[in-house]
């Protein structure tokens, strides 16, 4: 080996080493607006992830209580989805355009954004070229400003969130398959110690403040978000709440408990995803880039997927 192969293997070896370091630290966000009409952008982008179920550009396109910031933590200067935990949007950007199995796809951001509004919002997709679909990337470019570009051939997914995701989901698969009623009832305590508090023991939250984790309102409207979304899938779930709650103290769940709690959460009644509900009349539902066309979720479907009778876990016949 000559000085120059050998010289290049070491700095080879140094740049994996500060990519693995540089994707473990997620970066603040950016402090300065961009000028003009862009910054006006951002920032309305930036209302509309903090004020998703009310402002007049999303209100009607949001079928729960929730908004995108009650999943996409905010820092500690208030930017929606600048957290550092799981499920950061801070290098989100960077990954696009991106492969996504799910939808069997490259997808854009404006793509991945729409996901989340028909499943974790359990609402319509925004169309591609309004402006809440346009602001809405905008600011969520604007929290990548100075990060490198690197398209993601695997998944949508931040490298910041990625390897903690990849890893953490097959964790708490091999855990959520073994679980039992025991577990569902060790859930229910560390609920009930840890989480009603904020949430309700009845997982309904506190309007404005602490957001709903399940059921229905007085006037029957579902408050969460669907057995479609992320949040209601036993493994991922497990690692959002782990990272994440209780609020201020991620990190703080064994796995175990983490997994219990989330078992209790996705056993109790929430809305049920059917994706040919969502698709047409496409003027109205915006578009959706896939080449997968039927799929359909409910609380008992996501038990299965994991082994699981929710009949047995729960103790009950409860859930239809
Ligand atoms: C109920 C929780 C929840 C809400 C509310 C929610 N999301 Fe998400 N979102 C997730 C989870 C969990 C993931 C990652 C998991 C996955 O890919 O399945 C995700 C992923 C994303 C991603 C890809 C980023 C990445 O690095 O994985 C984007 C972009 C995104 N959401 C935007 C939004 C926007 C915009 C809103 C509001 C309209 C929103 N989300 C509301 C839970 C939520
Ligand atoms: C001190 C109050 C507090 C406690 C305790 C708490 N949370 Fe949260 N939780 C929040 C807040 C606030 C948010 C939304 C964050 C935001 O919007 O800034 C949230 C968001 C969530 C979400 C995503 C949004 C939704 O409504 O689906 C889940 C899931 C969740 N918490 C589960 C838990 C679990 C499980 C525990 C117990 C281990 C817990 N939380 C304990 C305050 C709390």
């Amino acid at each position: 080996m000559n000085i120059f192969t050998k010289l290049s293997v070491a700095t080879l070896s140094l740049s994996v080493a500060m990519y693995a370091s540089s994707t473990t630290t997620v970066p603040n966000a950016p402090t300065k607006y961009p000028a003009g009409e862009l910054g006006k952008m951002v920032k309305l982008g930036e209302d509309i992830l903090n004020n998703t179920n009310t402002h007049p550009l999303t209100k009607d396109l949001v079928n729960n209580k929730l908004q995108c910031k009650n999943c996409h933590l905010p820092d500690q200067n208030g930017k929606p989805g600048a957290g550092k935990g799981m499920s950061t949007l801070i290098g989100t950007a960077t990954v696009f355009p991106a492969w996504s199995k799910r939808q069997g796809t490259i997808q854009t951001l404006q793509d991945r954004i729409n996901n989340c509004f028909m499943r974790s919002m359990s609402g319509t997709r925004p169309i591609i070229d309004t402006k809440a679909s346009m602001a809405m990337s905008a600011y969520i470019t604007w929290l990548s400003t100075g990060l490198p570009i690197k398209m993601n051939a695997k998944a949508t997914i931040s490298p910041y969130n990625f390897d903690k995701y990849v890893k953490g989901k097959k964790k708490f698969a091999a855990i959520q398959k073994k679980a039992t009623h025991q577990n569902y009832l060790a859930g229910k305590k560390l609920f009930e110690t840890k989480c009603a508090s904020c949430h309700g023991i009845n997982g309904a939250g506190v309007p404005g403040t602490f957001p709903p984790l399940w059921g229905k309102n007085k006037k029957g409207e579902w408050l969460s978000y669907n057995t479609g979304a992320g949040m209601s899938k036993l493994n991922k779930a497990a690692v959002w709440v782990e990272s994440n709650m209780p609020l201020g103290q991620g990190g703080t769940l064994s796995d175990q408990e983490a997994a219990d709690v989330v078992l209790y959460i996705d056993a109790q009644p929430r809305a049920a995803f059917t994706l040919k509900d969502h698709l047409f009349p496409r003027a109205k539902m915006g578009y959706y880039n896939t080449k997968v066309t039927t799929e359909h979720d409910s609380v008992r479907s996501n038990f299965k997927a994991f082994g699981l009778n929710i009949d047995t876990i729960r103790g009950d016949r409860v859930i239809q």
